[in-house]
């Protein structure tokens, strides 16, 4: 993706039906190609009017609101935050199912959450508790500790510092063709596609940063 204006929406790093049976292909259509291209032009159109901002980052404009334009940070703010939740998420799938969590993420969920399991039973509680639209994200602080964020509408885990590992959509657009009104049937399925080996790169990245 572009690091800057003019954004664009990027491929899905796999097929859309790649996810069958946990996210159907209907739903990743539509997820893609509709809800997050929406994001990239609305916050294309809300920079334009402003070049000062053409070179700026995702990462920029949403961690430094205090210094957009009067008028523009909301929009920015939703839209810049639509984009890279959406991207981080597609990116954070994958259809190699149930691969095992690989070290050093593995290492730190035990050290954290005592097992994968008992992280995932934290992780399921705290995405059931998003009350409305948003996301849960599994997180690092800057002191090296692993931490369950949740984040509402499009905020992102940025602005309270946090460097981002895994996260999931829980918008009903995420999920409401397959599984109506069951968050919790959503969350399981995610679970067997959550792309564990990508979480462990970007933990790999911020270790070695
Ligand atoms: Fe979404």
């Amino acid at each position: 993706m572009n690091e800057h204006y003019p954004f664009q929406n990027p491929p899905l790093p796999y097929a859309y039906d790649a996810l069958e049976p946990y996210i159907d292909e209907k739903t990743m259509h539509l997820h893609h190609d509709r809800h997050l291209q929406t994001y990239v032009d609305n916050l294309n159109a809300a920079l334009l009017p402003h070049p000062e901002l053409h070179d700026k980052s995702l990462v920029f404009l949403l961690t430094h609101q205090n210094l957009l334009p009067c008028g523009t940070q909301i929009p920015i703010r939703n839209n810049a935050g639509g984009v890279y939740n959406h991207i981080f998420y597609f990116s954070g799938l994958t259809p190699d199912a149930d691969r095992p969590i690989p070290d050093p993420l593995s290492a730190f969920l035990i050290e954290s959450f005592q097992s994968p399991e008992k992280f995932k039973e934290k992780f399921k509680a705290a995405t059931l508790s998003v009350f409305g639209s948003g996301y849960a994200w599994l997180t690092i602080e800057p002191t090296g500790r692993l931490c369950i964020f949740v984040t509402k509408n499009q905020d992102t885990p940025l602005p309270a510092g946090l460097f981002p590992l895994l996260n999931i959509d829980v918008w009903e657009h995420a999920y409401y063709l397959k599984h109506y009104n069951e968050r919790a049937a959503y969350i399981d399925d995610w679970f067997h596609i959550a792309d564990f080996a990508r979480a462990n790169e970007h933990l790999l990245s911020f270790l070695h940063a």
